[in-house]
């Protein structure tokens, strides 16, 4: 089928690519000039594992292509899926002028010549979104256009973006009638994964709540955590515990510095705000935000507790992106995590295997040094904090670094390391939500 996609970012253009490797005919569209010529000329805007072969190969199949031209792609194509920022206001309500803005240029550039057209809510809207799109493609549209919107969330998980939406566990389509129902079966038919037909409102309401469950059940074994923390339990025994109940499935129960990301800090505000005009308060998800918050101060209260003070102490940040596997720093833990700590004095030295170029501009105007290798990046240490779930941080050779580092302490924000490596070595384990560990020889420490 063609289609078109408007908004090329890490939702956008891993979504337009995913369909036209299935088959379709898409055309990309970005209002951000340099984005579309770097992509025009098979340069990556970001990273994202397997995605670049794909591009390359889909480009020169001739299914994908890029253009700033929005007019071309809606004059060439059945279904337009808008995939635009919808971030949050101060007051956690979503910002949604860039949807407005699209719809409107949607809008202008259909013609009643065209037939009819499908136009998709991809990016994450509020219920009752798509009725205002509705609303402003009738009220800017040039005579009478035959329309239907459609929500169709998207749930891609960064750094598995493409494996997730090539084998989606389900596909949300929300339409209110019969024949765009049937025409967005077809744009799916080829992944053969469930369709759950829905009309608007529940679809709209189904990312919301989807994105907040998954926020609540971080935020509940990060509270259970600190429960383990007092009782000298070991919460990833207790998450593997709970885990094996189907109910409950092990996925996401990792405790650790909070969730961070695009997603779900903006989509946790958003659906408190809805509730909240809807006058069906979620008092829950306020609780999810402030464990969520708490997680990153009490973790640095431990650090500081640790080296009595934190000014002029030489502190190594393995991690910079919000999440292993993606260069996306947006709402990043490691990045407020580094900000506090250059706030406070300390001398943050700070390596990303992927996060090294948005990190650094996420963290202008901080005196952070930021090293090549996570070697360089511990020479001196007084303690090496592990703040993103990078599996290369694992794979680390303690032995080395044990020699580099000033003092051997190593404070694990997400219970990534295995505790023998790095006691074997003679650190210092500190993690979340279980005991701290020590070498055996006193040796060890400084
Ligand atoms: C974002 C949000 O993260 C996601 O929750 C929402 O569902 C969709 O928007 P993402 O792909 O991560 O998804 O955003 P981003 O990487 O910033 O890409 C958005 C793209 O849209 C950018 O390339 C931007 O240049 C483009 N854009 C923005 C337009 O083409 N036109 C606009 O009017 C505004
Ligand atoms: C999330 C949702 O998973 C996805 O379905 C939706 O489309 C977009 O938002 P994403 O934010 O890309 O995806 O990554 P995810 O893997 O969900 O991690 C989000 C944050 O939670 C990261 O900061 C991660 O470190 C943290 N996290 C995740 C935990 O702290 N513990 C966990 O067990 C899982």
């Amino acid at each position: 089928m063609k289609l078109a996609i408007i908004g090329t970012g890490y939702v956008g253009l891993t979504t337009g690519t995913c369909f036209a490797e299935v088959g379709h005919h898409v055309i990309c569209v970005d209002n951000n000039v340099s984005k579309v010529e770097a992509l025009k000329k098979g340069k990556m805007p970001i990273y994202e594992p397997e995605l670049e072969e794909l591009i390359l190969s889909n480009v020169s199949a001739g299914r994908l292509h890029f253009t700033t031209d929005l007019n071309e792609a809606v004059a060439k194509s059945d279904i337009i899926f808008i995939a635009v920022p919808t971030p949050p206001h101060e007051d956690g309500s979503v910002d949604l002028s860039y949807i407005e803005a699209v719809s409107q240029e949607i809008a202008q550039a259909l013609k009643p010549e065209f037939g009819y057209r499908i136009i998709v809510d991809k990016s994450t809207v509020p219920v009752s979104t798509g009725g205002k799109v509705s609303q402003v493609i009738e009220r800017y549209a040039q005579g009478a256009v035959d329309v239907d919107v459609v929500s169709n969330p998207e749930f891609l998980r960064e750094g598995s973006a493409v494996k997730d939406l090539m084998h989606p566990d389900r596909v949300v389509i929300g339409a209110d009638s019969q024949r765009a129902m049937d025409m967005m079966k077809r744009v799916y038919q080829p992944f053969d994964a469930p369709i759950v037909e829905v009309d608007l409102a529940s679809a709209e309401l189904i990312k919301h709540a989807a994105n907040s469950f998954l926020a609540l059940k971080i935020s509940y074994i990060n509270a259970v955590s600190a429960v383990c923390e007092k009782a000298g339990a070991d919460v990833n025994l207790v998450a593997k515990g709970i885990g094996m109940d189907k109910r409950i499935s092990a996925h996401f129960l990792n405790a650790g510095l909070g969730y961070g990301g695009s997603c779900f800090p903006k989509d946790v505000k958003g659906f408190i705000h809805i509730a909240d005009q809807l006058g069906a308060p979620l008092n829950l998800l306020k609780e999810v935000e402030t464990i969520n918050a708490h997680q990153m101060t009490h973790f640095l209260d431990r650090v500081r507790e640790k080296l009595w003070v934190l000014r002029n102490k030489k502190i190594a940040v393995w991690g910079i992106a919000f999440k292993q596997n993606t260069d996306d720093v947006r709402e990043s833990v490691a990045v407020k995590m580094i900000k506090a700590l250059c706030d406070e004095g300390a001398e943050v030295s700070a390596y990303d295997p992927k996060a090294m170029e948005t990190g650094a501009a996420a963290l202008e105007g901080y005196p952070v040094r930021f090293c090549p290798d996570l070697y360089s990046c511990a020479q001196d240490a007084e303690v090496i904090i592990v703040a993103t779930e990078w599996k290369e941080f694992a794979m680390a050779d303690f032995q080395r670094l044990r020699k580099l580092v000033r003092l051997p302490i190593i404070f694990d924000g997400r219970n990534l390391l295995n505790p023998d490596n790095v006691l074997y070595a003679g650190f210092e384990y500190h993690s979340v939500g279980r005991r701290s560990l020590y070498p055996e020889t006193a040796e060890g420490l400084a």
